[in-house]
């Protein structure tokens, strides 16, 4: 028998602090730096993001995410044989997200690690969880994207801070002998780091380097448009679909422009896009997860519809997952 996997719950979280861009404009004129609605949601699409209270880590956004997915899935934490959580705003240096999650689901003894591809972390995530669900090394999944990405972000740099958001997604991918995921596609190129970077690190107790956000927007807009549609296509082929058979495309959350970009190449209708970004910022390894849960629990994604996932990032990374839900 074909082992497979499939997702049999999704369920989001975001922290309760709604920042408008308004909001943000006023703070930022505070500091001497001019932005305006207008701009943002003309460039981006993003009207508002959520930001998470000092105290709060992505662990503990995962940890309520998690629940949610468990919940929609009809199982407990005690089923859950693997946890794999995306982030690139880990709790600490180490041990890894994941591990602290699983101690607040009040569990113990599966494998638990992060896969860090910025942006690109839930496609990876979840195409590992797949391998591992395929090749017998796990049942029952928690695939899982958080970030407080607020706390990376550069706030005298407006070219930057007005673009990210915090949150978390997750689901709970099973294995199944009908298939859920039917291909996927992952890539990265080192050799673009400096265009989407948090160049510090931690070394003798101080932190070396800027350990904030720097990107070169343009940069990665032109690189985004290009590899998205290159990893649609391959999925596509893998699977032996065409663009036709895409019920629904759900990118990385990241600029409105990028993702009816990707619509475009891939021939899809606007409507088939599933839109978070205006609400949620780009929350990098958790967009995806958090776009999913939204559009499942909203009514709009049903059972047996076919999703094309993308994700692109710092690495550069970039991928897609095509799955049947
Ligand atoms: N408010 C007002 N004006 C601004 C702001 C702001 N927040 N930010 C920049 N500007 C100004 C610039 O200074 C510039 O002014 P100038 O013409 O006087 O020099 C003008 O607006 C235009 O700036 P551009 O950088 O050319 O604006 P652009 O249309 O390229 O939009 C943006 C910038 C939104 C960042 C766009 O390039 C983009 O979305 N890039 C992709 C970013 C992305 O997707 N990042 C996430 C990747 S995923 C990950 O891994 C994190």
């Amino acid at each position: 028998m074909t082992l497979y996997s499939r997702i049999t719950g999704t369920g989001s979280y975001l922290p309760p602090r709604r920042v408008t861009n308004d909001d943000l404009a006023r703070e930022l004129a505070g500091r001497g730096i001019e932005t305006s609605d207008q701009w943002i949601i003309e460039r981006t699409g993003i009207r508002a993001r959520h930001f998470a209270a000092p105290e709060v880590t992505s662990s503990d956004l995962a940890l309520h995410a998690c629940r949610h997915a468990l919940e929609a899935s009809g199982h407990s934490a005690r089923d859950v044989d693997l946890i794999i959580v995306a982030t690139s705003t880990p709790d600490m240096v180490f041990p890894s997200s994941a591990a602290i999650l699983q101690n607040k689901l009040g569990i113990a003894g599966c494998p638990a690690f992060d896969v860090q591809a910025v942006c690109s972390g839930f496609v990876y995530a979840i195409t590992v969880a797949d391998a591992m669900i395929r090749t017998g090394g796990a049942k029952c999944a928690l695939v899982v994207g958080a970030e407080v990405f607020s706390r990376i972000l550069d706030f005298n740099d407006r070219t930057t801070c007005v673009l990210f958001g915090d949150g978390a997604g997750a689901v709970v991918l099973e294995a199944s002998d009908t298939p859920g995921i039917l291909a996927s596609d992952l890539h990265a190129d080192g050799s673009h780091v400096g265009i989407l970077c948090v160049p510090g690190n931690v070394s003798g107790g101080q932190v070396l380097g800027t350990p904030l956000l720097r990107m070169d927007g343009q940069a990665v807009f032109k690189l985004a448009v290009r590899v998205l549609e290159d990893a649609a296509r391959a999925t596509l082929a893998k699977a032996g679909k065409v663009d036709a058979d895409i019920d629904w495309l759900i990118p990385h959350q990241a600029n409105i422009r990028i993702m009816q970009g990707t619509a475009k190449k891939l021939k899809l209708p606007l409507d088939k896009l599933i839109v978070t970004v205006d609400e949620h910022g780009n929350t990098s390894a958790a967009s995806i997860p958090l776009a999913l849960d939204a559009a499942v629990r909203g009514g709009k994604i049903k059972k047996g519809d076919t999703l094309m996932l993308e994700g692109v990032g710092g690495g550069f990374t970039w991928g897609a997952v095509l799955l049947n839900l």
